[in-house]
């Protein structure tokens, strides 16, 4: 059987900090997602997800974060390079779901000032995706000189994102597609 309701895809703002570059590249993603037929989306910001930081994990959940982590079928991970590694708070908040993550794939767009674009980030980050079992794709988004890469209406000034975002985005729909198809017509104990 094959499912033919719509897949939904959220993209997470992965820092809360204030003046973060990483919102519009968030939303020019976003915005890309919507643009796609077949696919509802949603505009995670983490600044919105309300966790203590007295625990960690899945003991201080936050009902809707998990709710719409259940219902996707894939993510998109917005997350700043610091220091070479992510936001602490985008780990707080992702350690708080398991099962929710389970077989569903995830992309993930790196942004930084520097300019390699967030790969230090990225690479760092997918050990913890696979952890969690969620199925990475071989594309990235890679958001180099975060200061420079929009103006001042917000509009992107490189065009070449929006090609990049397209292969991004056509392997990630393919992965949530699979798996969907996987999680619902195939037995894991065979
Ligand atoms: C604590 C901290 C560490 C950072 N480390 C790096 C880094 O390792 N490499 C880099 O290219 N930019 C680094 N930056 C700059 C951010 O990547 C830059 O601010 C970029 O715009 C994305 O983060 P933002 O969304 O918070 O603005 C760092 C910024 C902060 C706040």
């Amino acid at each position: 059987m094959i499912t033919t309701r719509p897949l939904f895809i959220p993209v997470i703002l992965g820092t809360a900090r204030q003046g973060r570059e990483s919102e519009q590249v968030a939303r020019f993603v976003f915005d890309e997602v919507v643009k796609r037929e077949g696919v509802e989306t949603e505009l995670i910001d983490i600044r919105n997800v309300e966790l203590p930081t007295t625990d960690a994990g899945e003991a201080i959940k936050d009902a809707r974060f998990s709710a719409t982590v259940e219902r996707a079928d894939a993510l998109i991970i917005v997350t700043p390079e610091y220091n070479h590694g992510y936001p602490g708070l985008l780990k707080h908040v992702l350690d708080t779901n398991l099962k929710e993550y389970i077989h569903k794939a995830v992309g993930v767009c790196g942004v930084s000032a520097g300019g390699f674009g967030g790969t230090r980030v990225i690479q760092n980050l997918l050990p913890v995706l696979r952890e969690m079992g969620l199925v990475t794709i071989f594309w990235d988004g890679n958001f180099s000189n975060a200061g420079t890469l929009f103006d001042e209406s917000g509009n992107l000034l490189d065009n070449s994102h929006v090609q990049r975002m397209d292969k991004f985005l056509k392997e990630l729909i393919w992965m949530a597609k699979t798996l969907r198809y996987g999680r619902e017509n195939i037995n894991l104990e065979g």
